[in-house]
């Protein structure tokens, strides 16, 4: 099992979740984080002012998978989140030790 750790652009957010669940992936769950990237940041005008921000809004979405559905999964997330332009984010891949359904106590797989 893998999860699967993706940080977008917040506008992408309903577009990504809506794709993943048309595939079949509806368990996942999503934080709003702050980031920075390669351009650490970026200048914004404000009433005129100039300032710089260092930490950009970002939506994490996390979901744990078996491994025969990671590579689907990644490449919907992928297209989904583009825009083409700096800051679409990145997607990390952990490997998943095991889980645990609390409810029933099925493990790995069978509790995904
Ligand atoms: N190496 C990293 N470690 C941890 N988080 C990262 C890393 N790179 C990017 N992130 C997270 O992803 C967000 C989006 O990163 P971003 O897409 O700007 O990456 P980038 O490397 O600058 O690529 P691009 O040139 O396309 O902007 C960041 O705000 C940060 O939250
Ligand atoms: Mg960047």
């Amino acid at each position: 099992m893998y999860k699967v750790e993706a940080i977008i652009k917040p506008t992408k957010l309903h577009e990504v979740k809506d794709s993943l669940e048309e595939a079949g992936f509806a368990s996942l769950t999503v934080t709003e984080v702050k980031g920075r990237g390669q351009q650490k940041g970026m200048m914004q005008q404000w009433r005129g002012r100039k300032y710089c921000v260092d930490l950009l809004p970002k939506t994490k979405i996390e979901l744990v998978l078996a491994e025969e559905k990671l590579d689907e999964v990644v490449e919907l997330i992928r297209k989904t989140a583009t825009t083409g332009e700096i800051g679409d984010g990145k997607i990390f891949i952990y490997p998943v030790q095991s889980v645990i359904r609390i409810r029933t106590g099925e493990v790995d797989e069978d509790a995904l």
